[in-house]
């Protein structure tokens, strides 16, 4: 006798090594709690069928409930031969209630039973990293709407571009992780989906009503086909995508506030409670918080490269190759709470220094703006592109700045400037002239700051 649930047809005993190659128990015994529900749920399926009485049932409910509660108090004695969290809850059941532990499984397939379990627990965790992914983008609102006030130079390619506000830049992260929220709860949709019900493969046998299972498990909907309910993990492939391209966006941000706070730029300065010190030069004080954001988005992708490695190819339907599922699910979920909620503290103690900010900004980033002037004076666009670049060209070739050039010289280079050009050189000026919808103007960015927040309250 080998002692294993499934040990009916096997004299020989498993190797050592194999033994611990196919156990998943020490990972997934994280799936306490929902293997206890499912199979509670479960139950009452096979009550409500006629496979259990109702005595028999509340044995079984009130042996389940002991189980939970040895998981909670950590008193469960995980066995050498459990393999995975079913086996080892069904084997304690069995040691606490006796023979009618032996008829939980009716019906039922460790293929459905863990796929119920998983989509139980990310259905959860969904829930609590939406909220932290939440709390997040408040902070930047918050904060975005705290400090609009302030310009600073925007960059493409790394070189300066145009003048901004700070805040434009803050929501320019914020707006793409609200697509992240929204994709989240999308996901969320799909992964609340019941495959109890389904078997190994064909379906249940035993006149168990899914339905039932479905109201008991508070699911969605039910899944359309047994053997595609039992071996699609989509729903894992997309949670671990979303934690993929939400970690894309993180990293850049980091990535620009990592820029920012060096000496160089000096435009942020981070808390000291998400930096650290060198262990050898005692000046230093090193942005790790935001290096292991952007660090952390490699362990994520290749998390969702390694699963889809894996399913691709498969042969229909389960195959022990998906029980590697659940180690990306933990850590990716994992990562992505510790991740958010740092980012959140990051953004809600950085300091920023506007002075340096406001230095930042020269007169070659109102080029652009020089252009719209002479367009407003009725230039066709790409005139006043070249008689703008002219006068860049004529400020670098004397070595004065672009605003110090003369009315006289920008006359010579058109006709059309004239004493009002001096407005295009204030910087407060050149940000409120983008005030179409998305821009950096003030009206634009309390209209982003708004938006935002509907976003976060309608979702
Ligand atoms: N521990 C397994 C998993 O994670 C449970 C399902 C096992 N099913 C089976 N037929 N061996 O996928």
């Amino acid at each position: 006798e080998s002692g294993k649930l499934w040990g009916g047809r096997f004299v020989g005993s498993v190797d050592p090594i194999m033994e611990k190659f196919n156990a998943s128990i020490t990972y997934d015994r994280n799936l306490w709690e929902v293997d206890v529900q499912g199979s509670k749920a479960y139950s009452r399926g096979l009550q409500k069928a006629g496979l259990l009485t109702k005595a028999e049932m509340e044995k079984i409910l009130q042996g389940l409930d002991k189980v939970a509660e040895e998981w909670a108090q950590g008193t469960f004695k995980v066995h050498p031969n459990d393999e995975d969290i079913h086996t080892a809850n069904e084997r304690r059941l069995k040691e606490l209630i006796g023979d009618t532990a032996g008829k939980l499984h009716t019906g039922r397939s460790r293929n459905d039973q863990v796929v119920t379990d998983l989509r139980l627990w990310m259905r959860q965790t969904c829930s609590a990293l939406s909220a932290h992914l939440r709390d997040l983008i408040k902070s930047m609102v918050d904060r975005a709407e705290a400090e609009r006030d302030v310009l600073f130079p925007g960059y493409t390619h790394l070189q300066r571009a145009q003048p901004i506000r700070w805040s434009h830049w803050i929501l320019s992260h914020a707006v793409a992780l609200t697509r992240d929220s929204e994709r989240l709860l999308e996901v969320r949709k799909r992964i609340n989906v019941l495959p109890l019900g389904s078997g190994a493969i064909a379906g249940n046998p035993l006149g168990v009503d899914r339905e039932l299972l479905r109201a008991e498990l508070n699911f969605g909907a039910i899944t359309l086909n047994s053997m595609d309910a039992t071996s699609e993990r989509d729903f894992v492939v997309e949670f671990l995508f979303w934690g993929s391209l939400c970690m894309t966006h993180l990293s850049r941000m980091a990535e620009d506030l990592i820029l920012y706070g060096t000496k160089e730029f000096s435009f942020v300065q981070l808390s000291d409670a998400y930096s650290t010190g060198s262990s050898l030069m005692p000046q230093k004080k090193n942005p790790d918080s935001l290096e292991l954001i952007r660090s952390k988005a490699g362990r994520v992708f290749g998390r969702c490269a390694g699963l889809l490695m894996t399913l691709k190819g498969l042969p229909s339907t389960y195959n022990k190759d998906l029980q590697e599922d659940k180690e990306a699910v933990f850590e990716v979920a994992d990562t992505m709470s510790a991740v958010l909620q740092v980012a959140t503290g990051v953004i809600s103690t950085l300091q920023i220094h506007r002075e340096n900010m406001a230095r930042a900004l020269s007169p070659d980033m109102l080029a652009t703006d020089l252009a719209y002037y002479l367009v407003r004076k009725g230039m066709p666009f790409r005139q006043a592109h070249e008689a703008s670049g002219k006068a860049v060209f004529m400020a670098e070739t004397k070595g004065v700045a672009l605003n110090q050039l003369s009315l006289p010289e920008l006359q010579n280079i058109s006709p059309l400037f004239s004493g009002d050009v001096s407005h295009v050189w204030d910087y407060g000026h050149s940000v409120e002239q983008y005030g179409a919808l998305g821009g950096t103007a003030r009206s634009s960015v309390d209209w982003q700051i708004s938006q935002v927040r509907e976003l976060l309250r309608a979702q």
